[in-house]
């Protein structure tokens, strides 16, 4: 069966969402198989967001993602990666329709960085080699 990797960026760790996030996770019926809280190295994010090297937003994300503790987890079930691109909504929190966890949850902060709650790989390639830069 498909697994992705998740990631409970550190807003939404900070204002304790955590368990929110999970829930809907769960309530959409996939499985976690892995669960850890991380405070992440420049060398993690580094391999987790090279696909967005040399772009204006790459230090502030980076910046912010080693500004508090995130909770990374894989999730396993069919379909599970666009399922949950899905659940998590557009990048843009603001805009992100209501009955995602960015929609519902997220807003803009007006900040160099779109603080929008989680991640979720986008492919079968990058869940594969995320989970191998979070679990190893
Ligand atoms: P992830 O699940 O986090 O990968 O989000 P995504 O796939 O919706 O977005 P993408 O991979 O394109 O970008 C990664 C992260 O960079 C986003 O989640 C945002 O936090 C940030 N980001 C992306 N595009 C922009 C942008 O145009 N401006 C700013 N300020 N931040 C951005
Ligand atoms: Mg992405």
């Amino acid at each position: 069966t498909e697994r992705t990797l998740i990631l409970v960026k550190p807003d939404g760790v900070e204002r304790g969402l955590t368990g929110e996030i999970l829930r809907r996770v769960e309530a959409k019926g996939y499985r976690i198989a892995a669960l850890q809280q991380f405070s992440a190295t420049t060398e993690q994010l580094a391999q987790h967001y090279a696909e967005h090297e040399g772009k204006p937003f790459y230090q502030p994300l980076v910046d912010f993602m080693l500004s508090g503790p995130v909770v990374a987890a894989v999730l396993e079930g069919e379909r599970v990666i666009e399922g949950f691109r899905s659940l998590a909504g557009t990048t843009e929190p603001t805009t992100a329709a209501p009955g995602t966890i960015r929609g519902d949850l997220g807003r803009d902060w007006g900040e160099k960085v779109q603080k929008n709650l989680v991640h979720g790989s986008d492919s079968v390639e990058s869940a594969e080699r995320e989970i191998g830069i979070w679990f190893g």
